[in-house]
């Protein structure tokens, strides 16, 4: 049977969602946000990490974040999610691909985020070594409607392009 060759461009996406939980950290990108409320989670909880990943992921068909690190295991318990990254990177870069770039968007009600925005910006991009220029971050309330707009959860989504380099 032949192989396929790889294909050029692979794209991915992912979403996650986080309750919120008073006592907890909020963490967005890989940045601690000062804020009254964190998120829920069994890892550190950064929801825009976990979508990250997870599109990464998706672009290499390659399951699930919770496939790799499942929830139930102690072992990532308050895990740094900054790991579940760099692993799904590894796992595209074993198949010679490496990401061209990423937009994202986290929706959360309240706090304004547009004053981390380069923060988060800045964080992910070495998190992931691209530049800036190819890291996209977005913000969105869920205009006080739904279980973020009530302010119980914050959700993120990206969209990953992965290239085959030879
Ligand atoms: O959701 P909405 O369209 O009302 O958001 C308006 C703007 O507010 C967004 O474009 C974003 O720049 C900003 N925003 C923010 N932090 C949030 C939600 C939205 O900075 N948590
Ligand atoms: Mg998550």
């Amino acid at each position: 049977m032949t192989v396929p060759a790889p294909l050029p461009f692979r794209v991915g996406q992912g979403w996650d969602s986080h309750r919120i939980e008073t006592g907890r950290p909020l963490i967005l990108g890989g940045v601690h946000i000062p804020c009254d409320f964190g998120l829920a989670g069994h890892s550190d909880a950064d929801v825009l990490f976990h979508a990250i990943t997870d599109a990464i992921l998706g672009a290499l068909a390659a399951g699930d974040i919770g496939m790799h690190f499942p929830d139930t295991d102690p072992a990532w318990k308050n895990a740094g999610s900054l790991q579940f990254l760099r692993h799904a990177l590894q796992l595209a870069a074993e198949q010679s691909y490496r990401i061209a770039n990423i937009d994202s968007t986290i929706i959360l009600e309240r706090p304004k985020l547009s004053t981390f925005r380069s923060a988060i910006r800045t964080a992910v991009s070495r998190a992931v070594d691209l530049p800036e220029t190819a890291v996209s971050v977005k913000f969105k309330t869920a205009e006080r409607v739904g279980p973020v707009g009530e302010g119980l959860s914050c959700e993120a989504q990206a969209l990953v392009v992965l290239v085959f380099q030879s």
